[in-house]
């Protein structure tokens, strides 16, 4: 007897009453909590819990490029690496990372990398670590979002935020944020990212059928949902900064407060000098 459970997709994902298996409206996103700085050991970091994804994103650089015949002598480089654990689907992905993953992997990179100033950092390389930890459809637009924040808690000079979200169409109707039943059985997935400094598609895929009326009313969507996104984005970003900022209050209390700093100096080393005459 087999204790495998079969992945079943449901027959209909827009109920009765209008709404979606999930409770959400056509034009409702999922929750979506991001937090800034969760891994201590990279030099920025990120976690998206957004519906049924979990995921992390952690930031090494700028560093030293090896192979060494990649380094650009002008610029940086960027390296992304969208992976997905073997548990965070319900049938066990296998380790090594497929071909989903190498193209997940290069659409990231090709969305974030206009907004870096790489050129800053000849002979250097950004990776960003992408983790899925659990997979409930749109990881592509979730790991942007993440891998964006993870970027700016590096440090690394950019131009913007890039924010994405997913379209699609089920049961003939067109949906924003397609969840993971969604985007199996869904007729339409239409991932789209934009890149807020200039107001320009980072992002736009396609993997269905829709007529142009219902990719415009999709385009909509996807504009007013990227909205709300980016705030939680600025959000969670600032919630970092202040949490940076009162630490370091807390860790060295002497912050100098004053406009003229020459003599602020002055009068700290006269005192740390009267201090070290009297011991
Ligand atoms: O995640 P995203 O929508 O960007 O990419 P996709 O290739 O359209 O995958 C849609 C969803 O299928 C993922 O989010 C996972 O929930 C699921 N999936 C899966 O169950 N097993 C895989 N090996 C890959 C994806």
């Amino acid at each position: 007897m087999s204790l495998l459970i079969k992945d079943e997709s449901p027959e209909k994902l827009i109920g009765e009453d209008g709404k979606r298996l999930d409770g959400r409206d056509l034009n409702e996103l999922r929750s979506i909590k991001m937090e800034v700085g969760v891994i201590p050991n990279a030099d920025g970091s990120a976690y998206i819990e957004w519906g049924g994804n979990k995921i992390y994103a952690a930031v090494y650089g700028p560093r030293e490029v090896h192979p060494r015949h990649d380094a650009r002598p002008d610029r940086g480089i960027l390296r992304t690496f969208y992976r997905m654990t073997t548990f965070s689907v319900s049938e066990r992905k296998r380790p090594a990372p497929g071909r989903r993953e190498k193209e997940i992997s290069m659409v990231i990179k090709n969305a974030i990398e206009p907004v870096l100033f790489l050129e800053l950092y000849p002979d250097s390389v950004v990776e960003v670590f992408i983790e899925v930890i659990s997979a409930d459809g749109g990881t592509r637009c979730a790991c942007t979002a993440v891998a964006i924040l993870a970027l700016a808690d590096a440090g690394i000079p950019m131009k913007g935020l890039i924010t994405a979200v997913a379209a699609g169409k089920v049961d003939g109707k067109i949906i924003i944020d397609c969840s993971g039943d969604e985007d199996k059985s869904g007729e339409a997935d239409l991932p789209c990212a934009i890149s807020w400094y200039n107001n320009q598609i980072a992002l736009l895929q396609f993997d269905g059928i829709m007529d142009l009326k219902e990719f415009d009313k999709s385009i909509d969507q996807i504009l007013e949902a990227l909205e709300k996104i980016r705030k939680l984005q600025e959000e969670a970003l600032k919630k970092r900064y202040i949490d940076v900022r009162d630490h370091l209050k807390n860790y060295n209390p002497k912050v100098v407060t004053t406009n003229n700093i020459e003599e602020k100096i002055d009068s700290n080393n006269q005192k740390n000098q009267n201090g070290g005459d009297q011991t």
